[in-house]
């Protein structure tokens, strides 16, 4: 089952947002390099259709290189759209980001071009703006959904910055982004599990980095399901329950937050590979879905049409 995770507050920052892309002249979508599809919002990806776009992917000292270059490959496909790959910890990429700002969408008649900035919560939008407005001006934190209410943030070279709260949209369509956007910390961890994550993330790591995983925990053999690495991991860590049993929850929690910070190494969680295939199935799937509910709505008006009990 899919994770959803969409509070009031955001419904509200989307219709807020739609209500001022019109008059937006440059967008600067925020991207988890780590998931750069799974981040990408597809309600506001259609709202600010044919509008310039800067898609930034953050925390690029999280993710696996070649996998970042193939996404900026395939996004810089779309039509007005130019991105940037920054470890946002380390390095000041403002410089550049508004010479981009200037090129993609130039002051006009002496008016500052009016730059969204967007992305999912918990993406590194404040970082960025910290950086680009050259001061701290939005607070940073660990909880996703930290900013709430736009923002106008006026960097007296020609743009006018619109900082807009982390938003998700209401129903992940695609069911692996949604446990893709829990593994990295989009969606609050009271919306699920860290068991839940735990095991998302075991299945993915030992298909896609076993070697990662052999390194980081010193295995001799590699376990071969989620639930056998996690006891083994759990065993190791000393996250044992009465009778030597393996607190799930606890190693489930470890795994999770040393994932997240990268001490397992670089991972990226999907590839445009991995979505091409995820989209056709659920193509299939959503086919699937409506031609039994047309059979169910057939059968419903037939049952109406005929006699009582024929
Ligand atoms: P948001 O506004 O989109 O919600 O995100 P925010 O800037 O608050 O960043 C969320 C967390 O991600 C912060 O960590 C921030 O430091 C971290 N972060 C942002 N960009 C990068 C990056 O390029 N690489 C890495 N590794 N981390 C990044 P935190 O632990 O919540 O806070 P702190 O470590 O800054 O104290």
């Amino acid at each position: 089952m899919a994770i959803q995770w969409y509070p009031g507050h955001m419904h509200k920052a989307s219709k807020e947002m739609a209500e001022v892309l019109p008059r937006v002249n440059l967008v600067i979508e925020v991207l988890d390099a780590r998931i750069p599809y799974s981040s990408s919002n597809p309600v506001i990806e259609s709202l600010s259709a044919g509008k310039p776009k800067i898609k930034i992917f953050t925390k690029v000292d999280l993710a696996d290189s070649a996998t970042t270059r193939l996404w900026q490959d395939e996004f810089e496909q779309q039509r007005q759209t130019k991105t940037l790959a920054v470890d946002l910890k380390t390095e000041d990429r403002s410089e550049q980001i508004v010479d981009l700002c200037r090129k993609l969408a130039p002051k006009k008649d002496g008016v500052n071009s009016l730059v969204m900035v967007l992305g999912i919560p918990n993406v590194g939008k404040s970082t960025l703006i910290n950086s680009l407005a050259g001061k701290h001006i939005t607070r940073t934190g660990d909880e996703p959904a930290v900013t709430k209410g736009q923002q106008r943030i006026n960097l007296r070279n020609g743009i006018m910055l619109l900082d807009t709260p982390g938003i998700l949209w209401p129903k992940v369509q695609n069911e692996p982004s949604s446990y893709r956007l829990a593994t990295t910390g989009a969606i609050k961890n009271t919306a699920t599990t860290y068991e839940e994550i735990a095991f998302f993330a075991a299945d993915y790591l030992l298909t896609h980095y076993p070697r990662l995983l052999i390194q980081r925990f010193q295995f001799d053999c590699l376990p071969t399901t989620e639930i056998d690495f996690l006891e083994a991991v759990g065993a190791q860590r000393g996250c044992l329950r009465a009778r030597g049993r393996v607190d799930l929850e606890r190693v489930s929690t470890i795994f999770v937050n040393e994932l997240r910070a990268g001490t397992l190494g670089a991972v990226s969680f999907e590839t445009p590979a991995m979505i091409e295939s995820e989209l056709a199935d659920l193509v299939i799937l959503q086919a699937e879905k409506a031609a039994r509910e047309q059979a169910r709505l057939e059968r419903r008006g037939s049952r109406k049409k005929s006699p009582r009990g024929y």
